[in-house]
């Protein structure tokens, strides 16, 4: 496909998201928020009963799974079977299941082709852990984003606060360090850099310290 794609990867709460958000804004592009469909699978799993074990049933839910997005890239909403849950879906209890079932090879295989079809003309900023090694591999653009980890945890936590989720920063610190672990060390599609990615640590930058290096580099690669 000759549709561009610009892939931001990396670790739980390093503001991939926000970077994200703001690029296909400002580019009016599409947005793929691809943790969302994992996590989305990750609730409906819970609710269906079924424990990260159950890799034939949870592939098969994800080959099936009702899921859409509404909004554009200023404000994207996630719905399972038409009900939004943007706020049940980023509970700490769904993320961990989250990394759990983001483990198994036939559940990413099956949302494989479900993320690829977000190539969408004029173009696609797409968020994740594998964006660039696995679903977009021919990406013009790959950035990988990094933040020592007690830094992801403040940011973490202050997206939790301002959904009205309390927790303390070594509970939220101790999370992310586990899904960080478990995101690394799975057999497919581990998260690491794409060897043609632009690696960007942003422990000591705001985000508008890091959207300016991020533009500068979408200028010279677009
Ligand atoms: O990005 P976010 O924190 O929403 O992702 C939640 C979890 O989903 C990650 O910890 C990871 O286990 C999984 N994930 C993944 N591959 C992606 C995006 C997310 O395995 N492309």
């Amino acid at each position: 496909s000759g549709i561009p794609v610009i892939t931001l990867d990396g670790p739980g709460g390093v503001g991939k998201g926000t970077l994200s958000r703001l690029l296909a804004r400002d580019l009016g592009w599409h947005l793929l928020d691809s943790g969302a469909i994992y996590r989305t699978l990750a609730l409906a799993a819970q609710r269906a009963g079924l424990s990260a074990d159950k890799a034939v049933a949870l592939s098969e839910l994800a080959r099936t799974l009702p899921l859409s997005f509404r909004g554009g890239a200023d404000e994207t909403h996630v719905l399972l079977a038409g009900e939004l849950v943007d706020a049940e879906i980023r509970s700490p209890e769904i993320s961990a299941l989250t990394s759990q079932i983001a483990a198994i090879p036939a559940v990413r295989a099956a949302l494989l082709q479900r993320q690829r079809d977000f190539r969408q003309a004029p173009g696609l900023v797409a968020d994740g852990r594998d964006m660039g090694t696995v679903v977009f591999p021919n990406a013009p653009l790959k950035v990988f984003l990094t933040a020592r980890a007690e830094e992801r945890g403040k940011r973490r936590l202050n997206q939790l606060m301002e959904q009205g989720i309390s927790a303390s920063l070594a509970t939220v610190v101790a999370e992310i360090a586990e899904r960080d672990a478990r995101d690394q060390q799975r057999s497919v599609a581990p998260l690491r850099p794409a060897p043609d990615a632009r690696l960007l640590d942003t422990s000591e930058q705001s985000v508008s310290d890091t959207y300016r290096v991020l533009q500068s580099w979408v200028q010279s690669a677009l």
